[in-house]
């Protein structure tokens, strides 16, 4: 059976409660139930227990955007994956803005990594490089210390249930995505890593999405990339049009590989 794509809402900081159900209430309109496509929305944290309420589940699925390593205890502000638990299907995890501004470190994005899948929450680990380290070409090396680290604490089990979004950093908020033949070459090389640690059954089981800049017009380009089964989308995702049209676009690829 072809895995189900998938397309992510990342909304950031985006939107407050209000807002944020108002544009629940406009996808729902827009968007199709397709059997092939799983919708997933990525509030804030504020929003995922109201979401969690009004939407329609043969429709959508939430994600956490984040999520703290510890389960509980003195860690003030912070929320646990233990706390996400029953809300959410997936967390983001490891995006390179918590990187960047949050100084996660390879080791804090393993912890997450484990914490999620310790409280049975899908992760979706980001990884990419920098602008700068593409221009030093050290894509290959970032991408595999990246994945190597994040997966150390888990099993083959564990990892062919994970989503990998691959987003270039440099490809981020703009309106040009990286091109076809990089996320082909980023999508197989991070695929080669999944299975020389966990062999060919696992790497194909894993679903690997592409972010950075998804607008409808790129999807069916994307898409058209072997490996690649969904995307990650941000600031796209806030605007109900280009969202669902984006959620048509992946539906129309998947069918067009039948
Ligand atoms: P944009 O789609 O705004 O480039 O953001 C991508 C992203 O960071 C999704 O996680």
């Amino acid at each position: 059976m072809k895995k189900p794509r998938i397309v992510v809402a990342n909304w950031k900081m985006n939107l407050d409660v209000h807002q944020a159900s108002l544009l629940t209430h406009k996808l729902a309109d827009r968007i199709h139930v397709y059997r092939d496509v799983e919708v997933v929305l990525a509030p804030n944290y504020l929003c995922l227990q109201p979401l969690s309420m009004e939407i329609d589940r043969r429709k959508f699925r939430l994600a956490a955007q984040d999520g703290y390593f510890i389960d509980e205890g003195s860690y003030t502000g912070a929320v646990s994956f233990s706390q996400l638990r029953n809300l959410v299907h997936y967390a983001i995890v490891g995006h390179s803005e918590r990187r960047r501004y949050f100084s996660e470190s390879l080791e804090i994005v393993r912890d997450k990594v484990t914490a999620a899948v310790r409280n049975g929450i899908v992760p979706i680990l980001c990884v990419g490089e920098t602008r700068e380290e593409r221009n030093l070409k050290e894509t290959r090396q970032v991408l595999h210390d990246q994945i190597v680290s994040a997966l150390s604490d888990l099993t083959g089990e564990d990892v062919e249930q994970m989503v990998i979004a691959y987003e270039p950093v440099w490809a981020i908020g703009g309106h040009a995505p990286a091109t076809p033949e990089d996320i082909e070459q980023a999508v197989n090389w991070l695929r080669y890593q999944v299975s020389e640690l966990y062999g060919e059954k696992v790497e194909n089981r894993l679903r690997v999405l592409y972010g950075g800049s998804d607008e409808p017009e790129f999807v069916s380009g994307i898409m058209g990339v072997e490996g690649v089964d969904g995307l990650l989308v941000g600031h796209a995702s806030l605007n109900a049009e280009q969202f669902a049209d984006i959620v048509e676009g992946v539906h129309i690829a998947s069918l067009s590989e039948d």
